[in-house]
C-alpha cells in the first residue's frame, strides 16, 4: 500500500530504478545482490522495516514498521562521476544533515565518521559497504536508518549512544517518505561533486564538537583525548593532543570529553 505514496514522493527525482520491500533483512543485502545484478548508479532499495539489519562493527540496527526509515543507495564507479570510496559515508551523513536542515529547519550535525546527531543525539546511522572484483572496485551500497518516529528509539539499555527521532525533535509525527525524499534530493545533488573542495568543506563545517575536546576509542588503545580541529583532505579527523601535537584519526568512536550523557546508540542495539 506504501508503493502508490513512494511513487509520488519520488516521481520527479528521476531515479533509474527502486524497490520498495515491506520487510527485508538487510537493504544493504538486497542492494548488494542488485549491483551484482548489474542494477544501475542511483538504483535504491526501500524496505518498511528490517529483520537483520546491520551497522558499522556489526552491530545490530533495529527498524521498526511506521516509525524506522532505511534505505540504501547503489553507486558504480562507471557512472560518469567520481566515487571516492573513502567519502561515501560523508555523502550519506552530508545529505541527511542538509535534508533536516532544508526540510525541517533543524540543526543537525556529523558524529565523524558515520552518524548524524540533533541536540547531541544519535538520530541517524550510516553503513557503506564496497563490493570489489579482485582489486577493483564494482561498486558501493550506502544504506542510511533515520529515526523518524519516537517509536523507532529502542529503549535505553540498548543503546551505545543515546538516541533521538525527528518526532521527538519537532515536537510532532512527519511521513518517512517525505524524509527519504528530502534526503535524496540532498544526495543527487552531491553525487557527482564528491571531489570537489565545497563538499569537503560542507562536510567539515557540520562536524559535531569541532573546536571541543573529544576522546576517540578505537577498541584497541586506550582513549585519545584531543580537541577535534577538523578534516584531513583524506576525510580523517584532525585532532591536536594534549601535549600539543597534531593527530589524524582514520577510525574509531568519537565522545565528547565532559559527556553527561549514559554509556549507552540509536535504532542500533549494543
Ligand atoms: C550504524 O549506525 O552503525 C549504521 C546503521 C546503518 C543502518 C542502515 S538501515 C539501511 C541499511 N541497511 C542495513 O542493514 N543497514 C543500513
Amino acid at each position: 500500500m506504501e508503493d502508490p505514496i513512494i511513487q509520488q514522493m519520488l516521481a520527479d527525482l528521476n531515479l533509474p530504478a527502486w524497490h520498495y520491500y515491506e520487510e527485508v533483512g538487510s537493504t544493504n543485502d538486497v542492494a548488494l545482490a542488485w549491483l551484482e545484478g548489474g542494477a544501475p548508479d542511483g538504483a535504491l532499495v526501500i524496505a518498511g522495516s528490517q529483520t537483520q539489519g546491520r551497522g558499522r562493527l556489526g552491530r545490530t540496527w533495529v527498524t521498526v514498521p511506521e516509525a524506522g526509515l532505511a534505505f540504501t543507495l547503489i553507486l558504480r564507479p562507471d557512472a560518469g562521476s567520481p566515487l571516492p570510496p573513502e567519502r561515501l559515508t560523508a555523502l550519506g551523513t552530508l545529505a541527511v544533515v542538509q535534508a533536516l536542515e532544508r526540510g525541517y529547519g533543524l540543526n543537525a550535525q556529523i558524529k565523524w565518521p558515520n552518524d548524524v546527531l540533533i541536540t547531541g543525539r544519535k538520530v541517524c546511522g550510516i553503513l557503506v559497504e564496497l563490493a570489489w572484483a579482485d582489486d577493483r572496485l564494482q561498486g558501493a551500497v550506502l544504506g542510511i536508518g533515520i529515526n523518524v518516529g519516537r517509536a523507532a528509539v529502542p529503549p535505553s539499555h540498548l543503546l551505545r549512544y543515546p538516541a533521538t527521532s525527528l518526532e521527538e525533535a519537532l515536537g510532532r509525527p512527519i511521513s518517512r517518505w517525505e524524509v527519504l525524499r528530502q534526503v535524496l534530493e540532498a544526495y543527487l545533488a552531491w553525487r557527482a561533486h564528491l571531489a570537489s573542495p565545497e563538499f569537503m568543506s560542507a562536510w567539515e563545517n557540520r562536524l559535531a564538537f569541532r573546536n571541543e575536546w573529544v576522546q576517540i576509542e578505537d577498541g584497541l588503545n586506550p582513549p585519545l583525548i584531543g580537541r577535534l580541529v577538523g578534516l584531513s583532505p583524506a576525510g580523517h579527523l584532525h585532532l591536536h593532543l594534549e601535549d600539543g601535537r597534531d593527530h589524524w584519526v582514520t577510525a574509531g568512536e568519537i565522545r565528547p570529553l565532559e559527556s553527561s550523557f549514559a554509556e549507552s546508540s540509536g535504532g542500533e542495539d549494543a
